[in-house]
């Protein structure tokens, strides 16, 4: 069966760095894949080369068909979307409008009544409709992920790529976003997940891809990463020990 996303061989350079080295990554339907590994591993390059954000070699496809070379926007409206690692809501903007605009910017035909049906409904379900009126500027930093989430998932995506939505939350509010994206994926979103919070991971992904210096050191289930030695050394030892 074809993967619903298969990234095969991407390697991405920036002058002599490579910052993702012949990585691959499939996702089948209905799937969480983690993305884990240490800081400056790759894994948001990795993201930003397969939402289109930035050149790379290698051969990407959606749904069977190539994505490679699309821009973002085109990328979107087949069906893959991102959220970014530093939130970049417009601060002066509303909740709603924050959703809206994200449905608008990237889905051209769109129109008015079903940008506002389609951000109300997405709002609703990430849990923001008590804020739906607020500035986004003036969301706690759950809100804003939370925001983050909303305005990805306007766009209906079939796959969904996220870049640390849970770091940095406390327990009750990482607890919430678990079980969120946990509905996301029940909902028929096939997931990729790059997070440094181990208990987060483990307990959503169905299978995790362990990166280090840009290249892919592990891949399986999460029982499978926490006995392999290599990804536990490269990564789990550490952040194991500092959380
Ligand atoms: N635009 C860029 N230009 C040059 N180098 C970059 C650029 N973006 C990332 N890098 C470098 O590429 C490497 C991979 O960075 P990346 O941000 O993908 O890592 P990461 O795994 O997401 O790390 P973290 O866990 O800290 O978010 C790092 O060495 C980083 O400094
Ligand atoms: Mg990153």
């Amino acid at each position: 069966m074809t993967a619903l996303l298969d990234a095969s061989s991407v390697t991405v350079r920036f002058g002599g760095l490579t910052a993702v080295d012949h990585a691959n990554l499939r996702v089948d339907r209905g799937q969480i894949v983690g993305l884990i590994g240490p800081n400056g591993a790759g894994k948001t390059t990795f993201l930003s080369a397969i939402s289109g954000f930035v050149k790379y070699k290698g051969d990407i496809t959606l749904d069977g068909g190539s994505i490679a070379g699309l821009e973002p926007n085109a990328i979107a409206r087949r069906g893959l979307v991102r959220t970014f690692q530093i939130v970049q809501p417009l601060s002066n903007l509303t909740v709603l409008e924050n959703v809206m605009v994200g449905a608008y910017a990237h889905l051209g035909t769109l129109q008015r009544k079903e940008a506002e049906e389609r951000a109300m409904e997405t709002i609703e379900f990430t849990g923001l409709a008590e804020v739906a009126g607020r500035l986004a500027g003036q969301l706690t930093l759950a809100g804003r992920k939370r925001l983050e989430v909303a305005r990805a998932l306007a766009l209906k995506p079939k796959v969904l790529l996220l870049d640390e939505v849970i770091a940095g939350l406390n327990p009750a509010e990482t607890e919430k976003a678990v079980g969120l994206i946990g509905s996301i994926r029940d909902r028929g979103v096939s997931v990729v997940m790059v997070e440094h919070v181990m208990r987060a991971i483990m307990s959503l992904s169905d299978r995790i891809i362990v990166l280090h210096y840009g290249r892919k050191i592990a891949e399986g289930s999460p029982s499978d990463i926490v006995n392999n030695e290599e990804a536990v050394r490269a990564y789990l030892g550490e952040s194991h020990a500092a959380s």
